[in-house]
């Protein structure tokens, strides 16, 4: 037997219901925050996300799908949106569009190499949004105001919103060399990822998770402390937004975010239901202010974030919320072996006038019938047999109340509708 390969899964159609629901929602959002939606491919040039994500990353060090097609060209599988986003915004020459911002939101899988884990897969569904093309702080806030709208919109409500600001890259420069004057002396205890970091990427030293609880990295120095006036304002206005909306939050030091494109605001969501497991991160995003230029585009910002629906639906989980869900089917025509092909003639007709109809297959007894009607939730059910055929007339039956009504065929769709 073959097995479906490690850190996937199938989304068998009990559970894809929740998934359809879940993403009519988030279409839903972005049109009220007016994001239009973009699709890009699902494999790109490999150097997209060396060049976006950064070298430095453990995406682009450890967990990237990368082969050569036939053609010799190294290919990746996207790890994230932004990166192919950006790569789409620039090769189709969004900034010379008269519509600014560019507001754009996707929905579609992605894939990572990393320990299989719970709330962890090698391919899950991001949706994610990305502003591009205005510099202010309001902006950052729109974005932030609509991720919190997403999950309280779904009825969470143990979450916190994480936010820090990474300041610009002057600030940051000056912060990753206070970084490694802090750990320098002591880093030969720390793990060899760490060791290797120091140097390259300091920063993410305090996001490790085998080092986060050394004291070193608990004193370390703090980024607001490094940041300069126009990055400390930045932030300020940011938060000032947020007040303004209504959006609540913690702001959090050591949030520093996995990728290397950020600059300034930077915030993840987190998950505080007991039982939802080691990773608590729902979601995560921040504003870019280089990714643009490093890629070889115009010099615009841009602001954005991405959630996984594999982890919006453990959050569901573990808050005990149940999404409304209605999979049931309108009607299950009874049949009859001389009926057979005149109920086939009925139920395409109805399909065709709207209803969801369905039958047997299987030539089941009566009652094996209207147990398959049962299990398929049938909301109604008629028996098709010679009589009904011959005067035109049924017995329809719902199926919750038992209530019988004699109508004839041609009143079907207008009774159930
Ligand atoms: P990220 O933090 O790498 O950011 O991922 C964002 C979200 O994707 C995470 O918070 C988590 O919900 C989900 N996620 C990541 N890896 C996995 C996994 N292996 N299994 C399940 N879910 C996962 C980005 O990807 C950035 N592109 C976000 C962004 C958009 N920043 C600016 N714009």
């Amino acid at each position: 037997m073959i097995n479906i390969p490690r850190g996937t899964q199938d989304i068998l159609p009990s559970e894809s219901p929740k998934w359809r629901y879940i993403e009519n929602r988030l279409h839903e959002i972005s049109r009220q925050f007016n994001y239009k939606e973009i699709r890009t491919p699902i494999f790109e040039s490999t150097d997209l996300f060396a060049r976006g994500v950064g070298d430095t990353t453990d995406i682009v060090q450890k967990e990237m799908y990368t082969f050569k097609d036939k053609g010799d060209r190294s290919i990746t599988l996207r790890p994230e949106g932004t990166a192919a986003v950006v790569r789409s915004y620039i090769e189709n020459k969004m900034h010379g569009d008269a519509n600014q911002p560019i507001k754009l939101y996707y929905n579609g899988p992605m894939f990572r190499y990393e320990r299989k884990q719970k709330g962890r897969y090698r391919q899950f569904v991001q949706y994610g949004v990305e502003a591009i093309g205005a510099e202010n702080p309001a902006m950052d806030a729109e974005v932030i105001h609509m991720l919190y709208t997403i999950y309280r919109s779904f009825g969470l409500k143990h979450i916190k919103l994480h936010i820090n600001s990474i300041g610009d890259m002057e600030s940051r420069q000056d912060y990753k060399q206070a970084l490694i004057k802090h750990f320098e002396p002591v880093i030969d205890t720390f793990c060899s990822d760490c060791q290797n970091r120091l140097h390259i990427n300091p920063m993410r030293i305090l996001d490790c998770k085998v080092d986060a609880d050394k004291e070193a990295v608990k004193n370390a120095p703090k980024i607001t402390e490094y940041l300069n006036n126009y990055s400390k304002n930045y932030y300020e206005e940011v938060k000032r937004y947020l007040d303004i909306l209504g959006v609540p939050y913690v702001e959090d030091t050591n949030l520093v975010r996995g990728l290397d494109y950020y600059t300034h605001t930077a915030f993840e969501m987190m998950s505080e239901a007991e039982g939802f497991g080691a990773i608590t991160t729902l979601c995560g995003g921040g504003r870019y202010n280089g990714l643009l230029e490093m890629l070889d585009g115009p010099k615009e910002t841009g602001i954005g974030f991405a959630l996984s629906i594999e982890r919006l639906l453990l959050a569901l989980e573990a808050e005990g919320i149940e999404l409304p869900i209605e999979e049931s089917v309108d009607l299950f025509i009874v049949t009859m072996p001389e009926t057979l092909e005149a109920t086939v003639q009925l139920v395409a007709k109805l399909r065709t006038e709207g209803l969801s109809v369905d039958m047997d297959y299987l030539n089941r007894k009566i009652k094996g019938q209207m147990k398959q009607a049962d299990r398929i939730q049938a909301k109604y059910t008629f028996v098709y047999g010679e009589n009904e055929l011959q005067s035109g007339m049924i017995k329809l039956k719902e199926m919750t109340s038992g209530e019988v009504k004699e109508i004839s065929i041609d009143e079907i769709v207008t009774s159930i509708k």
